[in-house]
């Protein structure tokens, strides 16, 4: 089974407005709803590939029910938390000549509710993938990564970790079966610009030798980079076409490998290219239609 887990998941309102007046009344041209948090993301590609995935976090109030029915909905199995207070965050998106985003805080989470968080965490078996996706809220302790990993530890999971700064580097002593982070966020790490493929391989099996057993570097437009658990280096580029909304693509590629690392590194890195592009040149998350269609060239 692959687990995920999203400690702030959101529900999306995208308004589209011709033109935006601060500090009056505008009106919209249209809305969208969507239902995310990267590893729900992670959660919808996998169950649109036909994998079978349970979304792990926290939601509240009636935002977190719609939430979780929306979720359901796509094949996903949740077995979220369900907070005392407050309400699964609505991010605003203004999409006029330039585009505005509201993030909004989400509700708290205690230490009973983090209790019950390791609680569900005991169900994973060996054999189970966990994946570890995105920010942890400024209020939680920002080493839960690591110490879920640790508690974990022991156990035949295979962790991945999709995160940036130190939320990332203090895992790879855990061996995380993959870790993906993009060029912006693999220059963070190493502290120097990654302009060239040589100067990126080198940073990626830095990250291996820390402990990460396979680092996928995405890289947009440009492609991919894998370096395996064998040490091999993979390039390959992305697909041409036509970028819609590129929001996602990273979870996306994440999910197309892991749906694809059943075979082997080389189909793992096809779907995960494939699953990241149909993404890009999707609105909201690719289906299995749009993904293979781009699989097969
Ligand atoms: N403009 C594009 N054209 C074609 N493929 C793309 C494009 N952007 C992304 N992809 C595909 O999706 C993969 C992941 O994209 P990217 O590197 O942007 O991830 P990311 O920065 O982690 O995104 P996010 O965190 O928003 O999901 C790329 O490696 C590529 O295969
Ligand atoms: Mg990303």
């Amino acid at each position: 089974m692959i687990y995920t887990l999203t400690f702030n998941p959101a529900i999306d309102y995208v308004m589209r407005i011709g033109e935006l007046n601060l500090g009056e009344t505008n009106r919209s041209e249209s809305e969208e709803i969507h239902f995310g948090g990267k590893g729900i993301n992670v959660s919808t590609i996998l169950a649109n590939l036909g994998l079978e995935t349970v979304a792990l976090g926290f939601i509240a109030g009636f935002t977190g029910e719609e939430l979780n029915r929306a979720v359901t909905e796509r094949g996903i199995h949740t077995d979220f938390i369900r907070l005392s207070n407050g309400n699964t965050r609505i991010n605003i998106k203004l999409k006029s000549e330039i585009e505005t985003e509201i993030n909004t805080q989400g509700p708290a989470i205690t230490e009973k509710d983090i209790a019950k968080l390791y609680k569900k965490l005991e169900k994973i078996q060996n054999g189970d993938t966990l994946v570890l996706a995105g920010s942890v809220p400024g209020t939680l302790p920002q080493n839960i990564y690591e110490d879920i990993m640790s508690k974990l530890n022991g156990r035949d999971i295979r962790f991945v970790v999709d995160a940036t700064g130190e939320l990332l580097t203090n895992v790879l002593k855990y061996h995380p079966f993959l870790v993906k982070p993009n060029r912006a966020e693999l220059e963070e790490i190493c502290g120097r610009k990654l302009d060239t493929d040589a100067k990126l391989t080198e940073a990626a099996k830095e990250l291996q030798k820390q402990g990460a057993v396979n680092v996928l570097v995405s890289l947009g437009g440009d492609g991919v980079l894998l370096i395996d658990e064998f040490g091999r280096t993979h390039r390959r580029q992305a697909i041409p076409g036509r970028v819609v909304n590129t929001v996602g693509s990273g979870d996306s590629m994440v999910a197309g490998f892991l749906a694809g690392v059943k075979r082997n590194y080389e189909y793992a890195l096809e779907l995960g290219i494939a699953a990241g592009s149909a993404t890009a040149f999707a609105s909201g998350l690719a289906s299995k239609e749009e993904i293979m269609a781009l699989c097969q060239k």
